[in-house]
């Protein structure tokens, strides 16, 4: 169904693999266009409780976006290939409700650690290398790293990884706050699945609820304390709120 990505669900865990390893999965128009329908697919099924992105191989995550498909863009079309892709992947990943783990399994470069930054949180192996070297190339990173890794590491050490283009390596990312684990490769999707089943015990309403509340601190223009208000209050009218405080109350486990 899929050319470059592979997307498997399962314990209602969607896996989303991107698979083009002969060019360590760097991201190309077509590739960007799957993961949006996958991760879309994975948002809209009510079964799917969590979704993991990671890279086929052992050596790279995703290397970056496909320089040779925007070596020779005017200014107009660098634009638009950075808009694009800002709404259909990166944009669209950090604001799904359904909780997004990068699981950073080698090099996540460019566009690559910039797909890393949407998801909610990441965990890497420790052979895993992380940078944004977009100015090595004589341009910028256009998929929002900009923004979320000042965001994630702070703004001095984002400007510095930005402006010597160079890689970090996990334990660095661990130290920065950019990842949240590292593993051993083979143990790091089962790691994944292990954190999601974790996630999965909780009500997925509350869940959404407070992805959306912790990234409108992050919206310019919009007051983070009014949209947990707002949040907050929603949870009120939910069946999740129904069956979570009964089955406190009679002394149970919740079943969302
Ligand atoms: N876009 C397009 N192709 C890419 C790519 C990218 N971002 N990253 C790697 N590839 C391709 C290489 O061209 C090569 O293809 P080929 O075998 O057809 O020549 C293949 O993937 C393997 O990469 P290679 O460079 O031979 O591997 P390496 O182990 O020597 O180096 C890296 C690994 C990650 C250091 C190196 O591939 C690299 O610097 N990639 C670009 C990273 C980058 O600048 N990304 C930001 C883009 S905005």
């Amino acid at each position: 169904m899929y050319n470059n990505i592979l997307s498997e669900t399962s314990d209602s865990i969607t896996t989303i693999t991107i698979n083009r390893p002969s060019k360590l999965n760097a991201l190309n128009k077509e590739t960007i266009e799957e993961l949006h329908t996958a991760f879309a697919k994975a948002e809209e099924d009510t079964d799917v409780r969590v979704v993991i992105i990671t890279g086929s191989g052992e050596k790279a995550f995703v290397a970056g976006a496909d320089i040779s498909e925007f070596a020779n863009f005017s200014e107009e079309q660098g634009a638009e290939l950075a808009r694009k892709g800002q709404e259909l992947l990166f944009d669209y990943v950090a604001e799904m409700g359904t909780p997004v783990i990068a699981a950073v399994n080698g090099f996540a470069l460019g566009g690559g650690l910039e797909l890393a930054m949407a998801a909610h949180f990441r965990i890497a192996s420790d052979n895993a290398r992380m940078g944004l070297p977009e100015v090595s190339l004589g341009v910028i990173p256009g998929y929002g790293g900009t923004q979320r890794l000042p965001q994630l590491v702070g703004k001095g050490r984002a400007m510095e990884m930005i402006m010597t283009a160079g890689m970090i390596d996990a334990n660095t990312a661990l130290e920065y706050g950019l990842i949240n684990h590292i593993t051993a490769q083979e143990e790091l999707v089962p790691l994944a699945n292990k954190l999601g089943g974790k996630i999965m015990r909780n009500s997925p309403m509350a869940i959404a609820a407070a992805i959306n509340a912790v990234n409108a601190g992050y919206e310019n223009g919009v007051d983070g304390f009014d949209t947990e208000i707002e949040e907050f209050g929603g949870c009120f009218g939910t069946e999740d709120f129904t069956e979570g405080t009964t089955a406190f109350l009679e002394k149970r486990k919740a079943e969302f």
